[in-house]
């Protein structure tokens, strides 16, 4: 007899036969996943010859071996391999480096973002693997979170629809599944503390946290990831309401559940409450994780409940009828195709991350000092992240993940500023000068004003670490470490113009920069490429395009400082510190003037439901063709519950050439318009909404919606 029902009769009929031939070990074996890291080498064969669900941190030519074990066991069935490919499949030396998830946020380019997606899966299928844990739909509101880079910005929407548009490209070709993460509310944990327990009621759970997720369900993301932390005294490994009632019953997803790392095992050993892994076991399954990441002793205490009739065999059943509809729905059961492994670090992939790496990069200060000009003979280049791959690729590739390792030479042909500098303005005369380190440990600060006082122009290369970013690494100051400050005060005091270019994973406090520096360049992680595309754009060799999707404080303690906030604060301002941010959501200069009129609706007055057209003349007043990112923000008037002054419910980026004229349109639904209330019901109030159309939360034109 064949071992699965034929294709023909389609993912759901296959999963269920299979389902009902499998014994309970067998069921239980697919509800866990390890990775080798954490177990002994017999532990590891052992699982192995189990044929359990899923292995992860595996790349290429191992997870031949141990799919080949699997498909000697009874059933045969696959192993599905997960990977942390979040910012391309980066934990693979060769493999292209994409610019992380904040910095291609400031792109505002969905399709580009799509088709970052759509070229990682292709490297992550050509290494024999099936799944990435990405994307992060966090939202980064509080800026001591040590895991700021890997989100999309502090914006709802904006985590929506560039979730939205990842998860797209991952999937679209089958070859692997995406990962929705970390369910939920995981970046709003007090204090900006990794992991800790984030005090939000399910109103803003369901206002700001949820859309994203629900967005990532609609579209058919095959799995979602519980957070480490929790919400409100209750870990969401262990809660029921959020996991299986919100997310699984209410939304309809439809994919399977995986834990993050090692959760069964934190609901005993951090979160206390569990007696033991048995308990926690019980707990996880029935709150709607259906696989458990590690915590290998999770099979045994799986046996041991069903053995006593203590867990509900239904709720197995649903967890590995979940996982194998994946699996079958992936071809893992069939000859699965997978893109050949030239694919890997390809020119085709190369391209989209070059412009990729464009549209991200953003330009927050210019005193008409770019692009250089061209009698602009000599420049010096300094400071600690000018020439440091490692600081440019950010956390989670080779360098970090899922060891870390120290003298690695990245097999990518890849661009730091310096090399960029280097090769852009070759016929220049380059002056390159550390300047100090990150930390304060080095100080070459006078060889740099050496170099500084030779050149005419200083590019100054500044930002943070890994060591500063990342889980377990929060940061309490937000200030530039070290001897950073020092070097760029004494280069400023040179009289050069000193154009600023930020490689960091976070927002930093930045004020002396935008005072005193004649630009501010921000790259964020900027990947591969991320140099060579600074370099072109002080060159002049493209219009820069990016807007900041995160907001920058004077102050560490001046977060949360996002755009979206409440009215009602007295003063509306710190007594010791100037109102306002440094730098604010939306903010990025272009070398093109943009100039917006005539801003009209379709209606004036509308019922909840209707679709609003949004419609806005921009004119590119610069000699640059140019790209501009349209924002469109609501305020509801007067509400029954506090709503932010503005929340961005639409963007397009349109491109227009020098002098052009181009008519705008975005669609309003005005469903979008709903505040969630305390008796948690979604409610488009009556009244007026201003409707603000424009460049950033500072430059636009206003129309009144009424909704009646
Ligand atoms: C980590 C992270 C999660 C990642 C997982 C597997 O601890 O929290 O984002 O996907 O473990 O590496």
């Amino acid at each position: 007899m064949e071992k699965y029902k034929d294709k023909s009769v389609g993912t759901d009929e296959r999963a269920e036969d299979l389902l009902s031939r499998m014994t309970v070990e067998e069921k239980i074996g697919q509800m866990l996943q390890v990775s080798y890291n954490t177990l002994s080498e017999e532990d590891y064969e052992r699982y192995q010859e189990l044929g359990i669900g899923s292995f992860l941190h595996v790349l290429g030519s191992e997870a031949d071996d141990i799919r080949a074990k699997a498909a000697n066991t009874r059933l045969g069935i696959p192993p599905i391999f997960g990977i942390d490919a979040i910012h391309g499949h980066a934990l693979l030396n060769g493999a292209t480096v994409f610019p992380s998830q904040l910095a291609v946020s400031c792109s505002f380019n969905r399709e580009l973002i799509r088709e970052m997606g759509r070229c990682t899966a292709r490297e992550v299928a050509a290494d024999g693997l099936d799944w990435t844990f990405s994307p992060v739909l966090c939202i980064a509101r509080d800026l001591r979170w040590g895991r700021v880079d890997e989100t999309f910005g502090e914006d709802s929407y904006v985590v929506g629809e560039l979730g939205g548009a990842i998860i797209d490209g991952y999937e679209c070709d089958n070859y692997i599944i995406a990962c929705a993460k970390h369910y939920i509310a995981y970046g709003e944990a007090a204090g900006g503390r990794d992991a800790y327990d984030s005090p939000v009621t399910e109103r803003k759970i369901r206002e700001v946290f949820l859309p994203p997720f629900k967005k990532a369900a609609d579209i058919g993301c095959g799995s979602m990831m519980t957070a480490y932390g929790s919400i409100d005294t209750l870990p969401l490994t262990a809660n029921r309401h959020i996991l299986r009632e919100i997310l699984k019953e209410e939304i309809g997803f439809d994919g399977f559940i995986v834990t993050d790392w090692e959760n069964v095992r934190s609901l005993v050993t951090n979160q206390h409450v569990a007696e033991d892994l048995t308990e926690a076991s019980k707990k996880a399954v029935e709150a709607g994780n259906d696989m458990s990441m590690n915590t290998h002793e999770f099979y045994e205490c799986m046996l041991r409940l069903v053995g006593d009739s203590k867990i509900d065999m239904d709720l197995i059943d649903d967890a590995v009828r979940r996982i194998l509809k994946i699996k079958f729905r992936l071809g893992l059961f069939d000859e699965k195709i997978r893109p050949n492994r030239d694919v890997i670090g390809c020119r085709g992939h190369k391209n989209v991350n070059y412009e990729l790496a464009k549209e991200s990069i953003v330009l927050l200060k210019n005193d008409n000092v770019l692009p250089l000009k061209g009698d602009t003979k000599t420049i010096a280049v300094v400071g600690p992240n000018t020439d440091d791959i490692r600081a440019q690729y950010g956390d989670w590739t080779f360098f970090s993940h899922p060891t870390p390792k120290e003298n690695v030479a990245p097999l990518s042909d890849f661009y730091t500023v310096l090399r960029g500098m280097r090769e852009v303005f070759g016929g220049k005369n380059i002056l390159y000068s550390k300047g100090c380190d990150i930390y304060g440990r080095e100080n070459y600060i006078s060889d740099a004003v050496k170099a500084a006082e030779k050149a005419d122009a200083v590019v100054c290369v500044i930002g943070d670490c890994l060591a500063q970013n990342g889980e377990y690494r929060d940061r309490a100051d937000l200030e530039l470490s070290g001897h950073q400050l020092e070097l760029v005060k004494r280069l400023v005091g040179t009289q050069k113009p000193v154009i600023a270019v930020l490689v960091n994973c976070k927002p930093l406090c930045i004020s002396y920069l935008k005072e005193s520096c004649a630009a501010v360049i921000e790259s964020f992680n900027g990947g591969d490429l991320g140099g060579m595309a600074v370099a072109e754009m002080m060159a002049g060799k493209f219009n820069p395009s990016g807007k900041l999707s995160i907001s920058f404080p004077r102050h560490s303690a001046q977060t949360p400082c996002y755009y979206n906030q409440y009215t009602g604060w007295h003063g509306g301002g710190y007594v010791d510190l100037p109102k306002g941010n440094v730098y604010d959501f939306g903010d990025g200069l272009s070398y093109s003037k943009f100039e917006y009129s005539d801003l009209k609706l379709s209606k004036a007055k509308a019922a909840a439901g209707e679709i609003i057209n949004v419609t806005v003349n921009v004119k590119n007043n610069g000699d640059m063709d140019g790209k501009e990112t349209v924002m469109m923000f609501v305020n509801d008037v007067v509400s029954s519950h506090l709503t932010p002054t503005k929340q961005l419910k639409g963007f397009e980026k349109v491109f227009i050439k020098a002098g052009d004229t181009k008519k705008v349109t975005l669609k309003l639904d005005t469903n979008d318009l709903a505040l969630v209330t305390s008796d948690l019901k979604y409610v488009v109030e009556n009244g007026d909404f201003e409707i603000m159309v424009g460049r950033n939360t500072k430059e636009y034109l206003t129309a009144i919606l009424t909704i009646e």
